[in-house]
């Protein structure tokens, strides 16, 4: 257990970043999406720490973590529905050229998070789900984020 120490550790420093990282941002459009990403970012972390080992498997839990990443993912089509870049914001503009492509990808987060909220039961049924949860995360932000 005392090996898994620093990694879990770093985990909750890199968390604790995360939170702090939009300090100072006061547009409540881009507030509004970067918290929800946020949420988002925490409950992946609750999944992927179990995952590493680093947290005991709780298949309650990771239901409830996945159950969360569906409701935000949910609500993207409409927090990023209006075009605002800020200087702290990491959207890229080509959100608002393909919108239904960026609405599309987060419909499949949603789908996939939803999906893992009803049916995790093992460890193994966590690994695939984060897998699939981490491929939308990826194929988003590799598109339409800096
Ligand atoms: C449909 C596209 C899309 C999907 C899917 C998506 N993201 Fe994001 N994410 C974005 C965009 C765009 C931003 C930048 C928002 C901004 O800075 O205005 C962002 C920002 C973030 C941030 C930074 C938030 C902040 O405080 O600045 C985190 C953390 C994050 N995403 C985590 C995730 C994780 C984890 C997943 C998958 C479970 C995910 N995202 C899925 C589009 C997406």
């Amino acid at each position: 257990m005392t090996t898994k120490t620093p990694l879990f550790a770093a985990a909750i420093l890199l968390a604790a970043g995360a939170a702090v990282a939009h300090q100072g941002v006061t547009n409540p459009t881009v507030k509004a999406r970067m918290d929800a990403m946020s949420t988002i970012g925490k409950n992946t972390k609750t999944l992927g720490l179990m995952v590493k080992g680093a947290a005991e498997f709780d298949a309650k839990t990771a239901r409830q973590a996945a159950e969360e990443i569906a409701v935000h993912a949910a609500r993207a089509p409409e927090l990023f529905e209006a075009e605002v870049i800020t200087p702290k914001s990491e959207a890229l503009p080509e959100i608002w050229e393909n919108y239904d492509d960026f609405t599309g990808i987060a419909n499949e987060l949603k789908e996939v998070a939803a999906k893992a909220a009803a049916s995790i039961d093992t460890p193994d049924d966590l690994r695939v789900a984060l897998g699939e949860i981490g491929g939308a995360c990826k194929s988003c932000h590799q598109t339409y984020r800096k």
